[in-house]
């Protein structure tokens, strides 16, 4: 059910013809702590400033665009009008971190226009929270503007501090860089330019991607983010280290004259500055998610969070492959009879993982590389016409499977490797997702490594942003639900959408199979926690038991302790969790096995109980429907004592609380395997000190008595 109150009261505060400069246009957040100004500079440039308890968080910085073949919107406005607004509301997630979201916020909306010709129009809309401000630009319908090419936004972020600031570069092609700690003034994105293991990556500017995360001096908390990006170009922020400040600098492409195209009237997405003053409240911001349009899916109920397996690792270990060994003639794959005989998505291994699936609580099974076309794909230029998403190898029933995983209880979640060719795939979506229909088929990992055909184009440029989204919306008529890898940002359309149920979009755990620059390091998910995490759902693809997996890949690891990859199912948050390691790993640490069995995917509430960016984190999460917490905390390389308390928990409820730690002497590298599991009562009450070993992790299944 869903509960909205809603308060609306608008109000004209403000009329006029001409600029008065006395006059300050102002929202404050509804708990006082935040202030929002906006006025014009004597040229009639827009600007704001942001304050937090009377300190300057946003120095006067300065908006505008920049057209091609048209006046830029950069001086000479007048304000004709501006309206407040108090919003206070509550929704509800279908699937989330939590089920209620408050969605509290003033606005204030500024019309203004241009005093000397062609005195076009523009709207800002300033929404200011308790946790950050978000704000848009408008075009509104006018009679001597009916279209924009625009070249640049010109949006900008004054800092008043030298933040340590969590980035990675300001890559149109690919979001799978590590992040880099340091200060604001240092950043250097272009020295990410050429690095190895990025199957695509154009890095123009000293640019970050966003979230970007900062954190300063005095423990004020920044995130910069972008909400509901809709037919629009990927927003990076271009870096001034002299003046510490940060401008918006949108993707562009190679085939167009300038880098976003639309017919008035629209609205850009929103530019968004969560502002907190500790690192847990980032993590609890809702603010994304409540600058998108509510649900317009309506019943949503075939999407069903869930825990996966998957033909996946065995693939990125080199066990397996995803390509068959078919030989395409004349445009058709003929099975010559060269296959190697280690294609990996073979009817016995799917069954295989649906069987150890239905005795493990685990409700589905990723099959990767079941259709024809693997054996074009990576490193080859010409990738249009060559995947097929209905036609399946020769070795994989695809009727058989789906008949077992419904004997089970067990479904198989479809795989689309578009490599980036996304006209044979646009072409084919339909076809697709009928087939998958036809299965009672309701989710699919997409994925799109290469570069972009059509050439020209980047993964996170206007044409991308509108074939993601349209893929969604495409998906959703066939009651399908999206993974998406490689994909564009997430930016809270999963309120719109429901069925954007995960994404990539950061080096996952496969880097760890086989980067060639030692894999993600200890700190990555410390840093991801507080950064790509804010933005939505991660498909991380948790729960390697094999850390060294030394039979496959001696050059390669994961850099964690088995405790922690447990943890990593209530860190890393999204409603598919993956299990990814190979059945054998599993069956042979039945203990650990136990904690991803029992652990939940869906949750009633969440809570952040610590954390520094970059260091720690601890978080708390209630399960819908049995009411059961699970518990889960992560460290970087340093070791480190938790102090828990449980006063999360029900009164008068006794819980058992089976804990999964790091051992005796555990280090991600040097004895990642050393786990204790032992079994406690807790309530309300009861508090625990607990030691994370370097690279080390706790997790906690709390189930009611
Ligand atoms: C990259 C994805 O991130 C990975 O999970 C997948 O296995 C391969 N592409 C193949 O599609
Ligand atoms: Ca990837």
């Amino acid at each position: 059910m869903r509960i909205i109150i809603p308060l609306i009261l608008t109000c004209l505060l403000f009329s006029c013809n001409a600029f008065d400069e006395k006059k300050t246009f102002e929202a404050v957040s509804s708990n006082g702590q935040l202030k929002l100004s906006f006025n014009l500079s004597e040229e009639g440039q827009p600007y704001y400033l942001v304050m937090r308890d009377g300190n300057v968080i946003i120095d006067t910085s300065y908006l505008g665009f920049e057209f091609k073949d048209a006046p830029a919107f950069d001086k000479n406005f007048i304000i004709k009008n501006s309206e407040t607004k108090t919003n206070i509301e509550t929704w509800q997630m279908p699937w989330g971190e939590q089920k209620d979201v408050v969605n509290n916020y003033r606005e204030l909306k500024i019309m203004l226009q241009e005093k000397v010709s062609p005195e076009r129009f523009l709207n800002v809309v300033f929404r200011v929270y308790d946790d950050g401000v978000g704000f848009r630009y408008e075009f509104p319908e006018q009679a001597r503007l009916k279209a924009v090419e625009i070249l640049e936004e010109r949006t900008q972020f004054n800092l008043t501090q030298d933040y340590k600031t969590f980035w990675i570069p300001g890559d149109w092609d690919i979001y799978e860089h590590l992040y880099s700690t340091t200060k604001l003034s240092e950043i250097d994105a272009l020295k990410y330019v050429g690095h190895v293991n990025l199957a695509q990556t154009y890095i123009p500017e000293n640019a970050v991607n966003t979230p970007v995360t900062m954190v300063g001096d005095d423990g004020t908390h920044l995130s910069f983010h972008e909400a509901a990006l809709v037919d629009y170009s990927g927003m990076t922020l271009k870096v001034d280290t002299d003046n510490l400040s940060l401008e918006s600098h949108l993707v562009g492409t190679e085939n167009k004259p300038y880098k976003v195209k639309r017919t008035l009237p629209f609205h850009t997405p929103w530019r968004t500055i969560q502002i907190t003053n500790n690192a847990p409240d980032l993590i609890a911001s809702n603010l994304i998610v409540n600058l998108n349009e509510p649900n317009k899916l309506g019943d949503v109920s075939w999407i069903k969070p869930m825990k996966y397996t998957g033909v996946w690792w065995e693939m990125h270990l080199g066990k397996s492959s995803w390509d068959y060994g078919m030989e395409m003639i004349d445009g058709q794959w003929v099975d010559t009879g060269k296959a190697h005989g280690r294609h990996g998505a073979t009817t016995e291994n799917v069954k295989r993982l649906i069987d150890f699936s239905a005795q493990n609580n685990i409700k589905g099974v990723l099959v990767e590389g079941w259709n024809t076309g693997w054996e074009r794909w990576i490193g080859f230029e010409d990738r249009e016409g060559v995947f097929d998403f209905v036609t399946t190898y020769p070795d994989y029933d695809i009727d058989e499977v789906v008949r077992y995983g419904k004997e089970k209880g067990v479904s198989i979640i479809m795989h689309h490797e578009s490599s980036a060719a996304t006209e044979t795939y646009t072409k084919q979506q339909d076809a697709a997702f009928a087939l998958m229909k036809k299965y009672g088929m309701h989710a699919v990992k997409t994925g799109y490594v290469g570069k972009i055909l059509p050439k020209g184009e980047y993964h996170h440029g206007q044409y991308m942003v509108n074939h993601y989204n349209n893929t969604v919306e495409k998906a959703a008529k066939y009651e399908v639900a999206i993974n998406a890898h490689e994909p564009i940002k997430a930016t809270g359309l999963r309120r719109t959408y429901p069925n954007t149920i995960s994404r990539e979009g950061l080096r996952g755990q496969e880097f760890n199979a086989w980067a060639q620059d030692g894999g993600n390091p200890p700190e990555h998910l410390p840093i991801v926690a507080f950064t790509r995490m804010l933005a939505g759902p991660i498909d991380f693809t948790p729960g390697i038991f094999n850390i060294k997996f030394d039979e496959y890949k001696s050059e390669n690891q994961v850099n964690t302790t088995l405790a922690q990859q447990l943890a990593l199912y209530v860190v890393i948050y999204s409603p598919i969790q993956m299990a990814a390691d190979l059945v054998e790993h599993y069956e042979a640490n039945p203990e650990p096995m136990q904690f991803i069995k029992d652990v939940g995917v869906d949750w009633d509430e969440t809570r952040v109980l610590n954390g520094e960016v970059g260091d720690y984190v601890t978080i708390a999460r209630k399960e819908r429907e049995t009411g059961n917490w699970f518990l889960g905390s992560i460290t970087d390389e340093n070791a480190r004592d938790i102090d828990l308390s449980f006063d999360f928990l029900e009164p008068n409820q006794e819980y058992t609380a089976t804990i999964y730690k790091d051992g005796k002497d555990a280090h991600w590298d040097k004895n990642p395997l050393a786990i204790t599991i032992e079994t406690i009562t807790v309530n309300q009450n009861s508090k625990l000190k607990l030691k994370l070993a370097q690279g080390g992790g706790v997790a906690i299944s709390i189930m009611k008595k």
